[in-house]
């Protein structure tokens, strides 16, 4: 086969052009003349959705069955890089039996706040674990020949707006915490793809931000794949190819091709540029043929009881006060519609079709205890429903124990959308309090993606965070109510006791043009850390059904870059049943003359034990675990002096301490934002950030982008309905946009929900993006619709007649 620089020299300059976008919504184009044929790429992250049907664009309830594995939010509560790796690879077995080449996923977006709707597809506040999990599931995924596709990159940490917001974040910030996270997954695992998201950093777009697509991640970082959009991510096409961006996905009509193959005619972009991305596709073409298995074959019962063990590895025992694991066959009483109708997976794009679904009621039943069951509330985010409750206590009562099963229902959290505080619905609170008044030992089983506050919890006795448990949900909670596996999973995120305490509680969501990342370094623990802040649960925190002690750290007092540092622990089991101990390091520099958040995470380590047995665990170090970011001198730097390095069960948990004095290289005497200069950095106190104007502004060392929520005309395809919603034209528009996705989308539960999550996110779609994101609007409309906009009504439906006929 001859290789991809020698077809793409074969070809025309259409055929190359038309390379650089989609053949539908999940293909790319073949040139079968050259034996390219079409290669086809799903979602992911946490399993398969390959579409059956061609013309259904999103067709969720539609996609093939495949397993449907915890989601990114449970897996890094495992934290459990070689577990995330194992089920990166059944992944990755799954797509080469249905013939799919690129999965599309793992998304390493750090969660800046509690509140993002679609934390629960990502892993963590913390980039290293987000980066190394991330990294993993790369490996498992292509480990099997499948593709991964690392998204969104970078710094799409919010869903309102988010195809039009700027992320507006310092320099320090974006690379020790937002690319971070990339940067681990693409330098070890080198990710076939990336996926640019749909925000814009340093006011450009992400899919034509060359320093981002280009600088940062080909140059700096070594990445050597294929950079393909978010699905109607794409503005400028022409920008787009020159900054670095491959493939636009899905197909543009061909309006696109059509602009790029006109840019290169009249010199405006080099061909060179073009033939660079046309290779990427065309690599990525004949790779993927070349690595298609043929009678690819995996089993579902094996990756079912795969997901059953991640899913109880990813479940955290948040408090215990002995009420777990159940004894001596008990009576249970379990409440809650949700032990017979889980949640056990994410809404939106992710959502997969499950092989098969077994609910907690029905495992609890199978599992010979003597279980009776009582809903306890209503389904969604519903009020009390004072007759369920009712029914509930006369049938708990009685019982030795009651195992409610509470959470999050989809409306509450979901892609394309955020929450706007962390409560779950009233009528599941009310129920929870109700029961832990009137009834001995209550335990709480939670579904949720992401945190949620608990004004029950001094009452009950206690409570088992299982996250989003995937499809095996029922049989991973039994085993871990009857204590058939220990819980060992710790919080990949802090629960706050209020969505006000976030850092960046006054700043998120703020603008529907630019987020203003004002909280800055002091994200999730690195903040409530260094501020003492009280909260419900800390980073790392997680209990088990025995006990771990800690020895002395055995290491070197001085670290130097070029030799091997490494940290040494012993960690033993001191209880009475086998049990795994998340062994976590962290780093902080004991004084500093820069910004510096609480310690670190910088290294993190899973240990099995069988009661009393020990176990060294080993950590290496290196440069990396001790350097900041110098904005001043544009690379990583190191401050000199001493270091602690602090190891323990969880962020508040540090078991075993030790100094390290480390040689700098004295860069931070060039750093600006100093206590003089930002002393609101350095005064940080508990209960949010705050941060003055012009302070942020300094931090930031750019003007401002602006925020305002209104636009002047004259409008172009970059306005959205929300811009022109006080026109009378604007508000028209909003109403028939929402029949056409009305009638778009079928009229199951899973479509109906798309539908919300589409119509919930259209006033922030950018007119360009409607046809691609949706698939109804034909490519063309877009600019019919900003002729409407701007009143220009007749020649507005010459275009719209012109595009539909093109159709
Ligand atoms: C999501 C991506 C997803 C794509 C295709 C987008 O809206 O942001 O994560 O892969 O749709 O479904």
């Amino acid at each position: 086969m001859p290789t991809a620089k020698q077809l793409v020299s074969q070809m025309t300059l259409e055929e190359k052009a038309g390379l650089c976008s989609g053949a539908d919504f999940w293909r790319l184009k073949s040139i079968p003349r050259l034996g390219l044929y079409p290669v086809m790429m799903s979602d992911g992250p946490h399993g398969l959705r390959q579409q059956a049907d061609e013309d259904d664009c999103l067709g969720i309830g539609d996609s093939v069955p495949s397993t449907c594995f915890p989601p990114a939010c449970t897996m890094a509560a495992s934290w459990d890089a070689d577990l995330v790796r194992q089920v990166g690879q059944a992944i990755g077995e799954e797509a080469q039996t249905q013939g799919v080449s690129v999965v599309l996923g793992p998304g390493a977006n750090l969660k800046r706040s509690p509140l993002c709707g679609r934390n629960f597809e990502y892993y963590s506040e913390d980039p290293y674990l987000s980066g190394k999990l991330a990294a993993a599931m790369i490996a498992g995924i292509q480990g099997q020949d499948a593709a991964a596709c690392l998204k969104h990159f970078a710094a799409n940490n919010q869903e309102y707006a988010r195809l039009l917001v700027n992320a507006t974040v310092d320099e320090r910030a974006l690379r020790e915490l937002y690319l971070t996270a990339f940067e681990i997954a693409v330098r070890e695992a080198q990710p076939r793809c990336v996926m640019s998201s749909y925000n814009r950093i340093g006011e450009i777009t992400m899919s034509e931000n060359k320093r981002l697509l280009t600088d940062i991640l080909r140059k700096q970082w070594g990445f050597k794949g294929l950079v393909v959009s978010d699905w109607g991510a794409v503005r400028d096409r022409v920008a787009g190819v020159h900054a670095g961006l491959d493939l636009e996905m899905p197909s543009c009509g061909g309006v696109h091709d059509a602009e790029i193959a006109a840019a290169v005619r009249c010199g405006e972009l080099p061909e060179a540029e073009l033939d660079k991305c046309a290779v990427r596709v065309t690599q990525l073409i004949t790779d993927s043929m070349k690595k298609q298995k043929k009678n690819a074959f995996y089993s579902r019962d094996a990756h079912h009881e795969l997901a059953r063990k991640a899913a109880a590895a990813g479940a955290v025992l948040l408090k215990n006060d002995g009420a777990l694991p159940l004894k001596d066959k008990p009576s249970v009483a379990v409440v809650g519609l949700m032990a017979a109708q889980p949640r056990y997976q994410g809404a939106g794009s992710s959502k997969i079709h499950p092989t098969r679904i077994e609910t907690p009621l029905d495992a609890l039943r199978d599992s010979g205890l003597k279980i009776s069951y009582a809903e306890g509330y209503d389904d969604g985010d519903t009020p009390v429903n004072s007759d369920k409750v009712r029914e509930a206590l006369t049938l708990a009562r009685n019982k030795d124990v009651t195992v409610v099963f509470a959470g999050l229902p989809d409306s509450c959290e979901s892609e394309g959308w955020d929450r706007e505080h962390l409560q779950m619905p009233s009528g599941q609170n009310a129920l929870i309090a109700a029961l832990a008044n009137a009834c001995p030992n209550v335990v709480v089983v939670l579904q949720c993606g992401a945190p949620v506050t608990m004004p029950w919890l001094s009452k009950v006795n206690a409570v088992l965070l299982c996250y989003l448990g995937g499809q095996a949900c029922g049989g991973a909670v039994l085993d871990l109510l009857t204590g058939k596996v220990n819980p060992s999973g710790k919080l990949p995120e802090t629960f706050p006791l209020h969505e006000s305490d976030a850092p960046c509680a006054k700043y998120f969501d703020d603008g529907l043009r630019s987020s203003e990342y004002r909280e800055s370094l002091f994200v999730g623990y690195r903040y409530y850390n260094k501020t003492d802040a009280p909260v419900l649960f800390s980073f790392g925190h997680g209990l088990s059904y025995t006990q771990f002690t800690y020895g002395k750290l055995r290491m070197n007092k001085k670290f130097t870059p070029d030799a091997p540092f490494t940290v040494k622990v012993r960690v033993k089991n001191t209880g009475e049943c086998f049990g795994e101990e998340v062994v976590q390091l962290y780093i902080a520099p004991k004084a500093s003359r820069i910004m510096r958040t609480a310690a670190e995470l910088k290294g993190f380590a899973k240990v099995a034990l069988k009661p009393g047995a020990g176990k060294d665990v080993t950590f290496t170090l290196d440069e990396r675990s001790f350097a900041y970011y110098n904005a001043e001198a544009r690379r990583w730097a190191t401050e000199g002096g001493d270091y602690v390095i602090s190891v323990g069960g969880g962020s508040r948990d540090i078991r075993a301490e030790g100094v390290v004095s480390v040689a700098g290289d004295g860069l931070e005497k060039r750093v600006r934002a100093t206590a003089k200069k930002v002393p609101a950095y350095f005064n940080l106190t508990a209960g949010g950030v705050e941060i003055p104007d012009e302070e942020f502004a300094a931090l930031y060392a750019a003007p401002l982008p602006r925020r305002s929520r209104s636009r002047k005309q004259p409008f172009d395809t970059d306005t959205c309905l929300a811009e022109v919603q006080h026109l009378r034209r604007g508000r028209l528009m909003m109403r028939i946009a929402k029949k056409v996705v009305r009638k778009s989308y079928g009229r199951d539960e899973a479509s109906a929900h798309l539908a919300q999550m589409a119509l919930n996110s259209m006033m922030y779609v950018p007119v360009r993006s409607l046809s691609t994101m949706g698939g109804a609007i034909p490519a063309g409309v877009d600019r019919a619709l900003v002729d409407f906009m701007n009143g220009h009504y007749l020649t507005a439906v010459k275009k719209a007649l012109r595009a539909y006929r093109k159709r």
